[in-house]
């Protein structure tokens, strides 16, 4: 089972509360954090685009680094470990992200990947003067199908001719191209999404859901299934999901309650209105199922909430589940998390024990370090 860290290019991290930390996305942190990922073996870090905030008292997300240059810089700072940054695809053109792809690939000795989005939120776009119109949320998996041809096809040749509805490319160029071959994620839920990653992509994140119920998203993986059998092509889910971990369920639980407790509501409602927007993307989007969330407090984000040794257990429940090959975590506390992840968790993890026995190999000066 892989595991990635969801970097904090925002503030507050994933957590729309006034009890949880409060703190400023910086460079900094995002290198103490991603370089001690590394260290207890994460197989990957990804970073989202995230261009307008939802405001309240917290300024939830009103502050927000760009993710192909943090993600630059964190290449450059790290050896092993995956470097994945998100193409805002409708404000980027395809040739230009083929070619910051290219960089970051030769930064990272072949170690960099692409998320690509379509966008959902009007305000991120329209704020530039770059939203397309509602009717885009109907059409925007078939626009992200032209440009992730294009890219593909850059990458391969260093050359294209696409035609398409909405690109047309003149003997366009990128050289050089990337070293590795170049993995393209999606995070795909509606039908729309899943049909595209089954055609496009390499993997395909979802988001986990409930509290404490690691299973309880398997159902999309069924749904992704059934579009790689028309595809033939292998396309494994990736899982998203907070931990919150303490020594015992109890003292995790009371973390919990109390960033419930605080929760922005204000920076919620924006949400909960944004997310409901999109209403041409059929009936099982993930964003339709935020906006009508009982526990946004994260983003209804899945959430494994425990002592280490049950988040252990849950995270190995994952692993069982079929065409699920990795999970993507963030922390109500990045810093703390991903020491009580390497020290307390991962040791525990029936599934990570190739990651265990490695770190285990290191000699006492190398896990100090
Ligand atoms: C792990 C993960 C990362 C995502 N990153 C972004 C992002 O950076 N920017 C964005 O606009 N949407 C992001 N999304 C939203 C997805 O791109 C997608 O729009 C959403 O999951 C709904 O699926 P649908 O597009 O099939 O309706 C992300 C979703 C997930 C699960």
């Amino acid at each position: 089972m892989k595991i990635g860290v969801f970097c904090p290019i925002g503030n507050n991290g994933w957590l729309l509360s006034e009890n949880a930390p409060q703190y400023m996305p910086t460079f900094e942190l995002n290198k103490q954090i991603v370089q001690r990922a590394e260290h207890y073996g994460f197989d990957f870090a990804l970073s989202m685009i995230k261009l307008r905030g939802f405001g309240g008292k917290t300024e939830f997300w009103d502050h927000n680094l760009e993710t192909f240059t943090l993600m630059a810089g964190l290449a450059a700072v790290t050896s092993k470990i995956k470097i994945y940054a998100t193409a805002a695809t409708l404000v980027m053109a395809p040739a230009i992200v083929a070619r910051m792809a290219s960089t970051i690939d030769s930064i990272s000795n072949g170690r960099f990947g692409l998320n690509v989005v379509t966008g959902w939120q009007a305000p991120e776009y329209s704020q530039m003067g770059m939203w397309p119109g509602d009717e885009y949320f109907a059409k925007r998996y078939e626009y992200l199908s032209e440009y992730v041809q294009i890219l593909r096809e850059l990458w391969a040749t260093g050359q294209s001719d696409f035609k398409g509805e909405h690109f047309q490319m003149e003997d366009c160029r990128v050289s050089p191209l990337p070293q590795a071959d170049m993995k393209i994620i999606c995070a795909g839920q509606s039908d729309t999404g899943l049909e595209f990653s089954a055609q496009h992509a390499d993997y395909n994140f979802v988001f986990g859901k409930g509290l404490n119920t690691p299973t309880a998203y398997a159902d999309i993986n069924d749904r992704l299934k059934h579009f790689t059998d028309q595809t033939g092509r292998d396309v494994q889910t990736y899982v998203l999901f907070m931990v919150i971990a303490a020594e015992t369920d109890a003292d995790a639980l009371a973390k919990w309650q109390s960033y419930n407790d605080g929760a922005d509501v204000e920076a919620i409602n924006w949400l909960m209105n944004q997310g409901g927007k999109d209403t041409k993307s059929g009936t099982d989007t993930n964003i339709r199922q935020m906006a009508s969330s009982v526990s946004p407090v994260n983003i209804n984000m899945g959430t494994l909430v425990g002592s280490y040794e049950k988040v252990a257990a849950m995270l190995d429940e994952i692993a069982e589940i079929q065409g699920t090959e990795g999970i993507l975590l963030t922390f109500d506390d990045f810093v703390q998390g991903i020491e009580d992840f390497g020290e307390r968790i991962q040791p525990l993890m029936k599934s990570r024990q190739d990651a265990v026995a490695e770190y285990q190999s290191l000699s006492p000066l190398e896990k100090s370090a």
